[in-house]
C-alpha cells in the first residue's frame, strides 16, 4: 500500500495535463489524489505550478506533436522560473524511455503507466538528478484518487494486453496483461459506491479477457465479474471500455439483458470490415465473426447501443478492403463510431510493412467514412424520438447553459430542459435526436422501463 511519507513544509502547486484514454484520465485522478496526499495543490494554470506535469499518449503521431508542443511551452515556463520540476508519465514516456531526457533534457523525472507512484518517491527524495521510472511494479489502484466527478469512478480491472495487433503501440507501453484480484477489486466497487459514485466504467486494455492470468483458486470471468459488481449497492450503471470482439463470448452479452446496472451500451471495436485486412492487423476474428457478435447482441439486448473503433489506409488496404469497411458500417449501423486514420507507430509490425497508403487516399476513406457513420447513428437515434429515458446529470449543456446535459444508459449525450443536481438520475422525455445528441425535456411522470 502507497503511504504518503514525508509531507514538503511549503505548500506547493501542480498542473496536470493528461492526453489519450479513460485509462490515463483514471491514472491522471491517482496522480492528483497523491500529489495532494503530499502537500500539493492544483494550479489552475500551468504558469503558476511549481511542478508541471504530463500524462500522454503514443496512440497516433498526433498525440505525440500535441504533446510535444505543451511539453516547449513547459520548457519556456521553466525557463522564467528556473525551480519548476517537469515531468512526463504514461505511455509516450515509456515508448521512448531514457531517451526522454536527451531529446529533452529540461525534463526531470519520467515514468512510465505502471510507475505513477514513483513520482512521489522522486519528490520526496534529495535527488537532484532526472530520473527515469520504467519497470511495471503494480496498479496505480492502491493511491489516493482525485475524482473529477463524485458520482462516477473507474475502476481498473487489469493492466497490459496480450494482443499482437500488428498497429498497435500498447502492448510495448503497458506491458503484459495482468489481472486485479477479484477480492480487491470488489472492496474498491463497496468503497466507491459509499463514497457517492453510481456510475462505474471498468477499465482494461482488453476487459473481457480478464482473469485468465489469475490463479484457478481465484479466477472468475468478466461475466462473473460484472456480475458480483451489479449486486454491490449503490451502483446503478456499469460501463465497461474496451472488450475485444474475440472474446465476446454469449454470457457477457446475456449479462446486458440480465443485471439491472449494466448499460445498454457496447462498444464493440471493429478496426476494419475486410478479412484479410484484420488477418494483416492479427485482430484474430473475420468480418463474418464480428457480425455473429453484433447479431448475438441484437437478439439478447435489443435496443443496445453498438459503438465502435475503426482505422482506414492501414498499409495494403485496397479499395475493395474499404468499400467493404463502409459496407459493415452500413450493415450494423453503429449509434456512434471513433474513426482513425492509420499512423504508423515505432517498433509496431505494420509500420515496417510495404504498401502505406499515401495520405490523401487515408483522407478521402476518412471523409467517406465518417459519412456512413453520421447518416446511420443519426438514423439510429430516431428511435429514442417520443421515449422517455434515465439520464444522469453531469452539469450544466456545453451550447446552452439554461438547459442541462447528461447521459441516457445507452452513452447517449443528452440536453433538455429541467432542473437536478449533478449525479442525480432524472427522467428525460425526448423530443429530438442528432448523429450526436439528444434534445428531451424533463419528464415528471413515473419512472420509465428501461
Ligand atoms: N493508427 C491509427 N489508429 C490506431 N488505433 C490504435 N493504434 C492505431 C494506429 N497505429 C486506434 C484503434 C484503437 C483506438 C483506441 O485507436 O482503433 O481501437
Ligand atoms: Fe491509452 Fe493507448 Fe494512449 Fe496509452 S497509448 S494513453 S493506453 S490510448
Amino acid at each position: 500500500m502507497w503511504r504518503a511519507a514525508t509531507l514538503p513544509l511549503m505548500r506547493k502547486a501542480y498542473h496536470l495535463t493528461t492526453f489519450g484514454c479513460q485509462m490515463n484520465e483514471h491514472d491522471s485522478e491517482r496522480m492528483k489524489g497523491m500529489l495532494e496526499a503530499l502537500g500539493y495543490s492544483e494550479a489552475t494554470e500551468r504558469g503558476d505550478a511549481d511542478l508541471i506535469l504530463f500524462n500522454t499518449c503514443s496512440i497516433r503521431e498526433r498525440a505525440d506533436e500535441r504533446f510535444i508542443a505543451h511539453l516547449h511551452e513547459a520548457n519556456a515556463l521553466k525557463r522564467r522560473a528556473p525551480g519548476t520540476l517537469i515531468g512526463v508519465g504514461g505511455c509516450w514516456a515509456q515508448s521512448v524511455k531514457e531517451e526522454v531526457f536527451q531529446r529533452f533534457p529540461f525534463v526531470d523525472v519520467a515514468f512510465g503507466p505502471g510507475q505513477v507512484h514513483k513520482l512521489a518517491e522522486f519528490l520526496t527524495s534529495d535527488s537532484l538528478t532526472a530520473q527515469g521510472y520504467f519497470e511495471f511494479e503494480g496498479f496505480t489502484g492502491d493511491l489516493p484518487v482525485k475524482r473529477t466527478r463524485d458520482f462516477q469512478g473507474w475502476l481498473q480491472i487489469s493492466v497490459g494486453c496480450n494482443c499482437v495487433c500488428s498497429y498497435c503501440i500498447v502492448p510495448s507501453t503497458r506491458g503484459r496483461e495482468v489481472s486485479r484480484d477479484p477480492e480487491v477489486l470488489l472492496a474498491e466497487v463497496r468503497r466507491l459506491a459509499a463514497d457517492g459514485v453510481r456510475e462505474l466504467t471498468l477499465l482494461g486494455q482488453n476487459v473481457n479477457s480478464y482473469g485468465r492470468d489469475l490463479p484457478a483458486d481465484r479466477r472468475i470471468s468478466f461475466a462473473q465479474l460484472l456480475e458480483q459488481v451489479d449486486a454491490v449497492p449503490g451502483i446503478e450503471r456499469i460501463r465497461y471500455t474496451s472488450p475485444h470482439p474475440k472474446d465476446m463470448r454469449e454470457d457477457v452479452i446475456r449479462a446486458h439483458a440480465v443485471l439491472p446496472a449494466l448499460c445498454e451500451h457496447i462498444h464493440l471495436p471493429l478496426q476494419s470490415g475486410s478479412s484479410a485486412i484484420l488477418k494483416r492487423m492479427r485482430r484474430t476474428y473475420t468480418r463474418e465473426r464480428y457480425l455473429d457478435r453484433v447479431a448475438l447482441i441484437r437478439e439478447h439486448v435489443p435496443d443496445c447501443a453498438i459503438t465502435t473503433d475503426i482505422i482506414v489506409g492501414f498499409p495494403g488496404e485496397t479499395e475493395d478492403d474499404f468499400q467493404q469497411t463502409l459496407e459493415l458500417a452500413e450493415l450494423v449501423g453503429y449509434d456512434g463510431a471513433f474513426t482513425f486514420i492509420y499512423s504508423p507507430r515505432r517498433g509496431t509490425e505494420a509500420a515496417q510493412l510495404k504498401e502505406q497508403i499515401p495520405h490523401e487516399v487515408k483522407v478521402a476513406r476518412l471523409e467517406a467514412l465518417v459519412q456512413v457513420i453520421q447518416r446511420r447513428a443519426a438514423e439510429r437515434a430516431q428511435r429514442f424520438v417520443g421515449r422517455t429515458l434515465e439520464v444522469l446529470v453531469e452539469g450544466p449543456s456545453r451550447t446552452d447553459p439554461s438547459r442541462l446535459r447528461g447521459r441516457s444508459r445507452h452513452n447517449k449525450v443528452v440536453n433538455f430542459e429541467g432542473f437536478g443536481e449533478v449525479g442525480e438520475l432524472v427522467e428525460v422525455q425526448i423530443t429530438a435526436a442528432t448523429s450526436q445528441t439528444l434534445t428531451g425535456e424533463m419528464s415528471l411522470v413515473s419512472r420509465a422501463p428501461r
